[in-house]
């Protein structure tokens, strides 16, 4: 007998469920080249950071063992002070640009020994898919183990945050480049991307657009800022004063200081769960609540915006990081109703329409740079409506939540686990058989033992 189809998923059959679960397994399993997943199959070649925090909780789903293995990869490549980077270059060079050489990191003395990496970072999702792989997990005593192994990486990893990228005690982290927002070229960086004035720009080869079509991928401008920042990071080698002190960028990110805070909570959960002390956390915690609101909430726009720390203003570009806040639990009842109702359900930014049926558009729709089909400027990414889909469930909005669900679901079972999607007509783009939509997948439709601790 077919096993009952849970509602409001796009599967008429059980068995078209289980050829999709099998499907989103299958593409993590292909992606997988032994120390470590690819985020995609041809698109990037290396281990990321927040890809492995997201294909770790995918691969808890069927290989616990795996998933921990995944984790315990990645932290091969954290710096001696903490620091968790962007991208790890397990398997050395590849045609993928940058490669390990352009970073230099032998500049710095926190440079890990005897591991290639970046030296920038990614949104710090790993405490809270470390938590999220425990309480799936069901060899209890393995996953407890394993969360007393890397503890004390993952409080060294957010204390680097605050100590690095806080060191004035603002409450909120920044970041120094756009891609350490992991939303590359979204439209929030323009403006203080724009204020950056690159002179000497090294010569560097792009290889990004050699997979996907150019026109989905950032333009030329910013990729010579992008070069640019890295290059006067490497000149200062990677001291986080001088970066922080002397950055031309810095940001303090809505969606980054969101995934900071939930990250926070989770990390504080683990400690618990293993005896360790918190309120060096919850400091941090709290002090990260109050500045959000203060700092970032626009009540005349009745949206979050991210702050130029360096030009001293809210850069006001209405993009999807506004929602992180409720993914986050960052918002009141009222801040709540207004993303929602104003913003999110308004079909001229964020809602449905008939010329754009798909949910969750990553720029709103009447903003000025949004393009449907560029990256980061406009299409439906699975992760996003992962995150805004937990936002809404936390504030009460369920049906809404099932939306997102549903079209995230719907986009993924009609044009393959893409990269992106077009929210005009839910068709696939930038990179193919990409691993966090296949994981995130499988998190949308296996959910959470509800009676497990942590
Ligand atoms: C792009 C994305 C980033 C992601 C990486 C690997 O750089 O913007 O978020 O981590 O690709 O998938």
């Amino acid at each position: 007998m077919e096993e009952p189809v849970p509602e409001g998923n796009p599967f008429h059959t059980g068995k078209a469920r289980g050829d999709f679960l099998a499907g989103a397994r299958e593409t993590l399993t292909a992606n997988d080249v032994g120390d470590f997943v690819k985020p995609g199959r041809y698109q990037y070649p290396h281990q990321w950071n927040w890809d492995a925090a997201l294909v770790a909780m995918g691969l808890a789903h069927f290989d616990e063992e795996r998933a921990r293995k995944e984790v315990r990869s990645l932290l091969q490549g954290q710096w001696l002070d903490g620091m968790i980077p962007h991208v790890v270059y397990h398997n050395g060079s590849s045609d993928y640009f940058p490669g390990p050489d352009f970073w230099q990191i032998e500049q710095s003395v926190a440079a890990p020994h005897g591991v290639r990496t970046s030296g920038l970072v990614q949104p710090p999702l790993l405490a809270t898919c470390v938590r999220r792989m425990h309480r799936r997990a069901r060899d209890r005593q393995a996953s407890l183990a394993f969360i007393q192994e890397i503890y004390p990486r993952l409080l060294n990893w957010h204390r680097w945050l605050h100590r690095a990228r806080d060191p004035e005690g603002t409450g909120l982290v920044a970041i120094v480049h756009p891609w350490e927002s992991g939303t590359d070229n979204a439209a929030r960086f323009v403006q203080p991307l724009m204020q950056v004035t690159p002179s000497q720009v090294p010569a560097y080869q792009r290889r990004d657009s050699a997979h996907v079509a150019a026109e989905e991928r950032p333009q030329h401008a910013d990729y010579e800022r992008f070069v640019y920042l890295i290059d006067r990071f490497r000149q200062w080698a990677y001291e986080p004063e001088i970066i922080y002190q002397r950055s031309p960028f810095l940001v303090q990110d809505t969606l980054f200081n969101a995934i900071t805070y939930q990250a926070h909570e989770d990390l504080i959960a683990l400690a618990d769960e293993i005896g360790e002390p918190t309120a060096e956390l919850e400091r941090w915690r709290v002090r990260l609540r109050r500045a959000f609101n203060a700092k970032l909430w626009d009540e005349e726009e009745g949206l979050y915006f991210a702050f130029d720390a360096r030009h001293h203003q809210l850069v006001r570009e209405n993009g999807v990081a506004t929602f992180l806040a409720l993914y986050a639990g960052l918002a009141d009842k009222e801040q709540a109703e207004v993303l929602v109702g104003a913003h999110l359900e308004n079909p001229e930014e964020y809602g449905p329409d008939a010329n754009s049926r798909f949910r969750v558009p990553s720029q709103a729709k009447n903003n000025y740079f949004y393009e449907p089909r560029r990256y980061w400027r406009g299409p439906v990414w699975i992760l996003v409506n992962w995150m805004v889909m937990q936002g809404l469930e936390r504030y009460g909005y369920q049906a809404l939540a099932e939306n997102v669900r549903r079209d995230s679901l719907a986009l993924m079972a009609d044009g393959g686990f893409f990269e992106y999607y077009d929210p005009r007509d839910g068709s696939p783009a930038g990179a193919s058989d990409f691993s966090w939509s296949a994981a995130l997948a499988l998190e949308m439709l296996e959910p959470l033992p509800l009676s497990r601790p942590a």
